[in-house]
């Protein structure tokens, strides 16, 4: 294994979509960003410059930070910002992890612009369990563009208490495609060769939806999720929470097709109940067959267009397929990538995870629900309040007074029957509540979607481990009957995953992993409005069981 570096200039940079131009902030100038490689075992390097007005740190996304914590990224969790005309270097190693993984700004919603793949390629002599593609495909990463300001939109939102716009496009590899305005040329393309097997990489980095994704006539096999291997299946269509990397094998008809295909994502809920028909479209294209074909070619510009159909939107139709869909991952579970699925519990939880409200400040119009108070979310009634200094530095220094305190309730302050009549009392309580956990508990933990204001599902993303997803379903868990059908054979292992609309999900892991790892909403409105919270595991007895001090350049407040 090798040490890879790279540099981030955080800085502003003009960008035209939509025939909107606006200034901006990336990395490198660059939109999406840089893709960022590195083998299993290998150590990361990131030296990140800001040189724009805005604070800023970036999150590694679904790696796993064994006792590096202070290189994760979340702002005021694991570090302070970056601020202007500062740097910091993030350093650590990819244990034991190998796939499609991404990373992005972890402050406010700047991850709308800031953002870029990461590929973990196996070890040098290690092989795929599955056969070697014929080539790998440059990742595809869906986002969301808004032709303003995003941290405007969010900014404004939280003010008024209302919902904030929605985007004005979805994007693949920053690209609207030609089902929008103005977009034609801004297209991402994919040339293709007939009767080969393709390996594509997907990552959803949009902010507030989860999405539908398909290409006409052709299925995709799925192999892997959040960079773990599972057993392989089939699908037309594919779902993909905000925070969700998947890897697919695309195998191409076997003659030239002489047409052309369109690949489609689209909203599952378009979450604020606004129905918003936006779809981004990709074209897959067979490049023209060499000359030994006997019928001569269509020209590329002549192909008919074939689209392929998505689930609707904001439809229980499709609730029900998200479930089956979801049902179908499994892990390997083999000798070689064995699954090891916690047996035994030693700490359950039960958390609720929705939407509510706060009162509106008096003086003030607010226009979240109900008309009178902002819109909040929430988990076990808890809206989550950032502090202003990073947690885990006051855990480390063991100064957690009036940083944030350890009564994170284990189960909802309110309990209701989650699938009734919704109560009128939507207020959650705010708070820094976090849970504490001794090294290497076994933790059971069983996420409710509350569904208080309409049913939507929740991306939950755990930050510094890979859990396993037992069991889910819809209605309300029944904690006397549901865990009788647990799958601890061979569960999907990943780091993000759908609370269903109206259901639940049950998850496990071994907190193994010394430091403060920040629990939330992948999708960006909720995580504003607070649907986050944070576990706090303490170190270990033995020497390579604790969180080494920060390093020398770790960014102040
Ligand atoms: Cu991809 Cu805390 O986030």
């Amino acid at each position: 294994s090798v040490t890879r570096h790279y540099k981030f200039d955080i800085r502003l940079q003009n960008v035209t979509r939509l025939c909107h131009t606006k200034s901006m902030v990336t990395v490198n100038g660059k939109f999406p960003g840089p893709r960022v490689f590195a083998r299993e075992g290998d150590r990361l390097v990131v030296k990140v410059v800001n040189h724009v007005p805005n604070n800023i740190s970036i999150h590694w996304h679904g790696i796993r930070q064994l006792r590096s914590g202070w290189f994760d990224g979340p702002s005021y969790i694991t570090q302070c910002p970056i601020q202007t005309g500062q740097s910091y270097v993030y350093n650590f190693t990819i244990v034991g992890q190998r796939g499609t993984l991404f990373w992005h700004a972890h402050i406010s919603w700047l991850r709308a612009t800031v953002y870029g793949s990461l590929i973990i390629l196996p070890k040098r002599n290690a092989s795929y369990p599955f056969a070697k593609p014929h080539k790998e495909v440059p990742p595809i990463i869906f986002g969301e563009w808004w032709n303003v300001d995003p941290e405007a939109v969010i900014s404004q939102a939280l003010q008024t208490g209302a919902a904030p716009n929605v985007s004005d496009a979805y994007t693949i590899n920053g690209l609207p495609g030609p089902l929008y305005n103005c977009s034609k040329k801004a297209t991402y393309r994919l040339k293709v060769k007939p009767g080969k097997t393709y390996l594509l990489r997907l990552i959803n980095a949009a902010l507030n939806d989860e999405l539908f994704f398909s290409i006409a006539n052709h299925s995709l096999t799925i192999v892997e999720a959040d960079a773990v291997y599972i057993k392989p299946f089939k699908t037309n269509v594919l779902v993909l929470t905000p925070g969700q990397t998947t890897n697919v094998l695309l195998k191409t008809k076997p003659h030239d097709p002489n047409t052309t295909f369109l690949m489609l994502a689209r909203p599952y809920f378009t979450g604020l109940g606004t129905f918003d028909n936006s779809t981004v479209a990709g074209i897959l294209e067979y490049e023209n067959p060499s000359t030994s074909s006997s019928s001569p070619p269509t020209p590329l510009k002549k192909r008919p267009l074939l689209r392929p159909k998505l689930p609707p939107m904001n439809s229980t139709i499709s609730t029900s397929f998200v479930m089956n869909f979801t049902r179908k991952f499994r892990s390997l579970a083999n000798a070689k990538f064995p699954a090891n699925v916690p047996q035994t519990v030693q700490k359950r939880f039960f958390f609720t995870i929705g939407l509510g409200s706060n009162p509106c400040p008096k003086n003030q119009t607010c226009q979240g629900p109900n008309n009178s108070s902002k819109f909040a979310a929430s988990v076990n009634n808890v809206s989550f309040i950032l502090p202003t200094t990073a947690l885990l530095q006051a855990h480390f220094s063991g100064r957690s007074n009036g940083v944030y305190t350890t009564d994170f309730p284990s189960s909802p302050l309110r309990p209701f029957n989650y699938t009734g009549t919704p109560p009128n009392n939507t207020r959650v309580s705010n708070g820094t509540k976090v849970v504490v956990l001794q090294y290497n508990t076994s933790v059971e933990l069983v996420m409710q979607d509350t569904s208080i204001l309409g049913a939507e599902s929740h991306p939950l993303h755990l930050h510094g481990f890979n859990f396993f997803v037992v069991g889910q379903g819809f209605g309300n868990f029944n904690p006397n009957k549901d865990p009788a059908n647990f799958n601890l054979v061979d569960p999907v292992e990943r780091n993000t995953v759908g609370v269903p609309a109206g259901g639940w999900v049950a998850i496990r892991f071994i907190a193994d992993n010394p430091g403060v790892w920040l629990m939330h909403c992948h999708f960006d409105v909720h995580l504003s409005w607070g649907l986050r919270m944070a576990w706090i595991v303490q170190d270990g007895k033995l020497p390579n069981q604790k969180l080494p001090p920060p390093p020398s350049d770790y960014p102040k407040c």
